[in-house]
């Protein structure tokens, strides 16, 4: 990576995705868990998710996706100065990204994960606009991706069905500021919170020796207070969201999309009531896949670019949320690919 010397804006130039093959429905989910579909539509709008099956790594959808965003973006994968990966959930706990560098043929580029729960994406989409305005890179390959179906008690009806795999992609690069297609974003975390959302380490040790117990890596499964994170988000994305919209001098109305985390239903309707949004503005594809973390943002923005809803020009405000606990939110303007 060389340094290029001139300020720049950003352009959202490609999305691309990859879900796992495997569909489980609520009423799947009934016949070994006391719970129904009636129960997790009314209270979380979703349907169904993806669960990662066999030959479907973290690493290979993440790459899948990257790959589709490459493809629309028409660039030569070698272009790509950084692949930034946005996941809770790496194949490797030194981080994934450089395998998924590999798979696309980004030969050219660094590569590095970003940790921050259902937040990376954003936090990513950020991170990536640093290194595009002050010229360290010219293309980004951003991709929020995760597998969380592997780190749930499945046993457990009060957090599993609310999760599923997934991964999405954005192509971005670095373009003059006149053009800037990052118009302003607010991060934030409150790790005093973190006990809301964990997904912490297994607490065992080996005696070697007496006094020599080094710990034994492990994680115990996620774990949730449903109520204080539901609290949590209806009060955080509506109050950075209207911040940013003040410091942007936005109005409401002129948002063409709210393209929120893909937590729950009744989070995005609470959120775009407080901003005044008709529901037809927002952006949900929780029905078909529930919530798949770093995934659900760039997931759902794929979706809706590959169907026409979203076309070039149009206005995104997008927020983030989870773990950490971690929020944030950005406002965007689609560019899509360079027409001929
Ligand atoms: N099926 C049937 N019953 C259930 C289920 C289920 N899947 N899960 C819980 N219940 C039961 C509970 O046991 C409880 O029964 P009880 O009254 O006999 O004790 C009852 O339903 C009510 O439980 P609550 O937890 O109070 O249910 P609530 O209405 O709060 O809904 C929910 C739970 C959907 C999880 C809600 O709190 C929520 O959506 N919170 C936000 C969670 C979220 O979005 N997390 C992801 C954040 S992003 C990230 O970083 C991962």
């Amino acid at each position: 990576m060389t340094l290029a010397a001139f300020p720049a804006g950003v352009s959202l130039v490609a999305s691309g995705a990859a879900t796992p093959a495997c569909s489980v429905s609520n009423d799947q989910l009934s016949l070994w868990l006391d719970t129904s579909d009636d129960w997790i539509r009314s209270r979380t709008g979703i349907g169904a998710r993806r669960i990662a099956g066999p030959g479907e790594s973290l690493t290979a959808l993440a790459a899948a996706a990257g790959r589709q965003a490459l493809e629309r973006a028409g660039w030569d994968p070698a272009s790509v100065d950084l692949v930034l990966l946005a996941t809770s959930t790496p194949d490797d706990l030194f981080g994934s990204a450089p395998q998924v560098q590999a798979l696309v043929g980004a030969t050219g580029a660094v590569a590095f994960d970003l940790t921050a729960a259902c937040s990376g994406f954003l936090f990513g989409l950020v991170t990536a606009s640093q290194y595009l305005r002050c010229g360290a890179a010219q293309r980004v390959l951003l991709i929020g991706a995760d597998q969380l179906s592997r780190w749930l008690d499945w046993q457990d009806r009060s957090t599993c069905v609310l999760f599923g795999d997934g991964a999405g992609a954005l192509a971005l690069e670095a373009c003059p500021a006149i053009e800037d297609g990052l118009l302003g974003f607010r991060l934030a975390s409150d790790g005093r919170r973190s006990d809301c959302l964990r997904l912490p380490q297994r607490d065992g040790r080996q005696e070697l020796q007496p006094g020599i117990s080094p710990q034994e890596g492990g994680f115990s499964p996620l774990q949730m207070n449903g109520q204080e994170v539901y609290k949590f988000a209806v009060r955080e994305v509506p109050a950075v969201l209207k911040a940013l919209l003040a410091e942007t001098g936005t109005e409401a109305a002129a948002i063409d999309w709210l393209l929120l985390h893909q937590a729950n239903q009744r989070i995005l309707d609470a959120v775009a009531e407080r901003l005044g949004l008709p529901a037809e503005r927002v952006l949900s594809n929780l029905a078909a896949y529930g919530n798949t973390s770093a995934a659900t943002i760039p997931l759902m923005l794929h979706e809706a670019v590959s169907d026409g809803r979203v076309r070039p020009g149009q206005l995104i405000a997008s927020s983030g949320f989870g773990a950490g606990l971690s929020w944030g939110a950005a406002l965007m303007r689609w560019r899509g690919p360079a027409t001929a």
